[in-house]
């Protein structure tokens, strides 16, 4: 195999499949490291779009794709027959939950049967979908040796997770530190050498499955943490005690405390589901992860006690939420990103409207919410302005973004409740808030 000498000499072409949150950006490190990349999607739209130089993730800006598009460095196809022209193959496919909440296995599955039916010897395959521990060798190894060849032998497989923040300004694809584990010695190797090319460090760990682990550790850490500080903002606000500044005070301790914040619910692809695929996994074992399915019943609950909240302030004010107007700020599922899925602004939408309210949204990075999976809200972002606002019984801060001007929110609005805290430094109109 002379891998690792076309990885050094930059003649190794790197095969990347699913052209999404995840996949763009590594794209993007690939090109930027002197490779040549192809992205394959089964989405022709995106596909169209990103051989044209346009790209459809707010914080990849366009003339990233065109550059590399333009160079020859870059390009995107539906056609995965080129997966036998590639030396890498890295899967960055969804994994959603199905409706009864299992691992939805379908498009790791899906691609691993695509690259079976064009893998060659000599390539590395290499899975950053955030999954179980035993994906890669209970999963997708049986699924590439169907083809006579083997790991270790012909071809190298590992895992490496993804732990792309999108939106944050400190750390990029480049510089999170990149954990690697190979099916054997000589997967890690090789994977931690093609990663090693253009990302600052990549972390080996001794198999596969220790790789997957680590992500949802990670995971499950940041959901139970949620969870806790969730639940601590319900009894605090029963003592009249402000959990934010509770949190903001422990944070100043300079050792063996992590902030965590509260808020309307969980939300995006990765904390309200990745745990759940240890649990599942667990039960193999004749174990319950009751840290998960604890932490997972106090988020789903939240978006009930927003609403709970946001009923009792209207209440105060002779109002019923039946009829009420709301309007939600953010649709995203955090600050200043473009992504909603899984957005606890969609739940607190679609509870609202069981209750009878009238509901609108803003969100400056989703002018139009498109239609998922599992919801339809038919709702186009509505303008501000100082009427707009006025016009509304309530205002529900659901994602705090950045470019909200909260003074003159608080000011034109004639209630606002805050599931962020992101109204804290308002100075006028302190009546009209209700920290939810
Ligand atoms: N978005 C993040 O910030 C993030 C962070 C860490 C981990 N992850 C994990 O990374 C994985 C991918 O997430 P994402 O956010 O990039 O998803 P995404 O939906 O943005 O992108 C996935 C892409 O895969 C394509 N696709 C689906 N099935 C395919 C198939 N069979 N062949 C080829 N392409 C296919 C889709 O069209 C889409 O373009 C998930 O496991 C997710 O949990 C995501």
């Amino acid at each position: 195999m002379d891998l690792l000498k076309r990885i050094d000499s930059r003649k190794a072409v790197v095969g990347i499949i699913g052209m999404g949150y995840v996949g763009l950006p590594l794209m993007r490190e690939f090109c930027a490291g002197g490779f040549h990349v192809v992205g394959f999607d089964v989405d022709t739209v995106k596909v169209k779009s990103l051989n044209a130089g346009k790209s459809y993730i707010k914080h990849i800006p366009s003339s990233v794709i065109g550059e590399n598009v333009k160079a020859g460095r870059f390009r995107a196809t539906g056609d995965f027959a080129g997966l036998r022209k590639v030396d890498a193959i890295i899967i960055c496919v969804p994994t959603p939950l199905d409706r009864m909440r299992q691992p939805d296995m379908r498009y790791v599955v899906g691609s691993g049967e695509t690259i079976a039916k064009h893998l060659r010897p000599g390539q590395l395959v290499i899975l950053e979908s955030t999954t179980y521990p035993g994906t890669t060798r209970e999963v997708l190894k049986p699924i590439l040796e169907s083809t006579g060849l083997r790991t270790g032998k012909d071809f190298y497989l590992a895992f490496s997770p993804e732990r792309e923040d999108p939106g944050n300004p400190r750390y990029s694809t480049r510089t999170i530190p990149k954990v690697v584990g190979g099916i054997d010695a000589r997967s890690t190797r090789a994977a931690a050498k093609l990663y090693g090319e253009v990302i600052e460090r990549t972390v080996p760990v001794s198999s596969c499955e220790a790789a997957e682990a680590t992500k949802i550790l990670e995971n499950v850490y940041r959901c139970v943490n949620i969870a806790l500080v969730n639940e601590l903002k319900i009894l605090f606000d029963k003592m009249g005690i402000d959990v934010w500044e509770v949190i903001n005070a422990a944070a100043t301790k300079p050792f063996g405390f992590q902030a965590f914040y509260p808020g309307p619910g969980l939300g995006g692809h990765c904390i309200p589901i990745d745990p759940f695929y240890l649990s599942w996994k667990a039960r193999e074992y004749d174990m319950v992860t009751r840290f998960i399915e604890l932490a997972g019943e106090i988020n789903v609950g939240m978006p009930d006690y927003v609403i709970q909240r946001l009923m009792l302030a209207l209440n105060e004010r002779g109002k019923s939420l039946k009829g009420a107007k709301v309007l939600i700020l953010g649709l995203a599922y955090k600050r200043d990103v473009d992504d909603m899925r899984e957005s606890p602004s969609v739940t607190l939408i679609e509870k609202l409207r069981e209750h009878g309210a009238a509901v609108t949204y803003n969100d400056p990075h989703i002018p139009v919410a498109p239609r998922q999976r599992e919801h339809n809200l038919g709702l186009k972002s509505r303008k501000l302005t100082p009427s707009s606002l006025r016009s509304q019984d309530v205002v529900l801060i659901s994602t705090d973004h950045s470019c909200y001007d909260y003074d003159w929110i608080v000011e034109h609005a004639q209630l606002v409740v805050d599931t962020r805290n992101a109204t804290d430094h308002v100075k006028k109109g302190r009546a009209k808030i209700v920290k939810a």
